[in-house]
């Protein structure tokens, strides 16, 4: 059994900028707290090192108020790294200032690059066989078959899927927690789109809890959704809950906050 899906060496993280009060959010429950957010920030950061990880933690981005929520820029497989093309304008470029800091580290680093193609890392979820990439409002057909395009060659396989209507990305609604097993919620396990893995819905109520990241033997969650963290407990994985309630303003979560990858030159 292969673990390319949740054993990493490296991160990359981004300083919130102060301009993240302007950040896109579908509803406005108030200006994100900059200091809290920016402690829960730096207990990402070193719960991530505690796996042995090598965490890159790059400046803040004042000119793009989302930038902390590096994951939508790229996707870093085994075989090399695509930089994105966020289908949310003001963020475009942030693709662009992920690419030196990934060719860095890539040897063969390409990109989506179709004027009609629009594409976001928290779409898509990597598994050991496939990479599941839901259609949303950021993440056209096109941005989806460029992908499987550019990525063929690497012997990687793009199932296209859908994420559930008014939810920001797919996995706004379910994480990976091992080479078999998904945490979702049920109105997107429902879809069927899970078809041959193992499932933990998340309980009831709890559907922000959806949005995790497995790295190395750690699964970071959020904290607060107590009936969830304990069937992930339940079902043998080692938990570390950590604050997301200003990230959860904005609508971002744990995957959201990094790009989990493992370099090849
Ligand atoms: N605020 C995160 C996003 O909408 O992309």
């Amino acid at each position: 059994m292969t673990d390319r899906s949740y054993r990493f060496t490296h991160a990359i993280t981004r300083r919130p900028a102060a301009s993240i009060t302007h950040g896109l959010r579908a509803v406005d429950t108030g200006a994100p707290d900059l200091a809290r957010m920016q402690a829960h920030h730096d207990a990402y950061i070193a719960t991530l090192r505690e796996t042995g990880a090598t965490v890159i933690e790059l400046d803040a981005l004042e000119p793009y108020p989302d930038s902390v929520f590096v994951e939508d820029t790229a996707l870093c497989l085994p075989s090399g790294a695509v930089i994105m093309r966020p289908g949310a304008p003001s963020r475009l470029g942030e693709a662009a200032e992920m690419a030196p800091h990934l060719a860095a580290l890539y040897g063969d680093l390409r990109r989506i690059s179709g004027a009609e193609s629009f594409i976001e890392g928290g779409d898509i979820l990597m598994t050991e066989t496939e990479i599941l990439v839901g259609r949303s409002a950021r993440t056209n057909a096109a941005g989806i078959a460029e992908l499987a395009a550019l990525t063929a060659d690497w012997g990687e396989v793009v199932r296209e899927v859908h994420t559930p209507p008014g939810v920001l990305h797919f996995k706004t609604d379910c994480s990976l927690l091992d080479a078999e097993t998904i945490l979702s919620t049920p109105r997107l396990s429902a879809s069927g789109c899970f078809k041959g893995y193992r499932l933990i819905d998340v309980a009831e109520g709890e559907e922000a809890a959806a949005n995790t990241i497995r790295f190395n033997d750690l699964v970071l969650m959020p904290a607060g959704f107590p009936r969830t963290r304990d069937a992930i407990l339940a079902a043998g994985f080692t938990v570390r809950e950590i604050g997301n309630s200003e990230c959860a303003k904005l609508d971002g979560g744990m995957s959201c906050l990094s790009l989990r990858f493992t370099p090849k030159a």
